[in-house]
């Protein structure tokens, strides 16, 4: 995946959660980013995390308070599940050490305890969330009809980390290209890194932009 990973070290958006290797702030963002978007949820992170900087504080908290922190972000049970959460890893005293034990906590499901545990530890998962979902169905080409659809493309998700050094930058590149090139309507294939390989790309993106005006 090294075209991939050039890419993603050439200029990738920063964002504060991806700063440092803290479980807990990688965490919260990825329950933040589950239902919202980049944009929305960069006007609430930091906020809440001067209120909340470590797991204790959040499970020190009352709900309430953490729903007030939570207020304008939307889908309220994300905020609940994660307050409980926190409480049982603040109660353990440590956070989960494996993909599965990440898994198992209220409001973690497969592709979130992926880029937590991906992104904290910088060991590999795959991840499947809508953007990465997207950028998998396209570059192998996954028919709609295919059968075991979903495993499949858990499979695929997964082949992107083989012989990688760097797991979690990884998933986040795969983000990122989802998230700025890889788009739903219309995908930016001519600047894609994945180009060269990739089953579902506009054999010639270029002539569309290079074509001269119609009189
Ligand atoms: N969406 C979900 N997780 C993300 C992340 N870590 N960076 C950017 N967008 C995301």
């Amino acid at each position: 995946m090294a075209p991939l990973l050039a890419w993603y070290d050439a200029g990738h958006r920063d964002l504060p959660w991806r700063q440092g290797c803290d479980p807990y702030r990688i965490w919260v963002s990825e329950i933040m980013l589950q239902q919202t978007t980049v944009a929305t949820v960069l006007k609430f992170y930091d906020r809440f995390l001067s209120r909340f900087p470590d797991v204790g504080a959040l499970a020190g908290a009352d709900l309430t308070e953490v729903l007030r922190f939570w207020s304008g972000l939307g889908y309220y049970q994300r905020a609940r599940n994660l307050h409980r959460a926190a409480r049982i890893v603040a109660e353990r005293g440590s956070f989960p050490e494996s993909l599965a034990g990440w898994a198992e906590l209220p409001g973690i499901g497969r592709s979130t305890a992926g880029a937590i545990f991906s992104i904290s530890r910088n060991l590999w998962a795959p991840i499947l969330d809508a953007n990465v979902r997207r950028v998998v169905e396209r570059f192998f080409a996954v028919g709609k009809e295919e059968k075991k659809r979903e495993a499949r493309l858990w499979e695929l998700s997964d082949s992107f980390g083989r012989e990688n050094p760097r797991p979690g930058d990884t998933n986040q590149a795969l983000m990122e290209l989802g998230a700025t090139v890889c788009l739903p309507a219309s995908p930016r294939c001519s600047i894609c890194p994945l180009r060269s390989s990739c089953r579902s790309r506009d054999p010639e993106p270029e002539r569309v932009i290079l074509l001269p005006e119609r009189r």
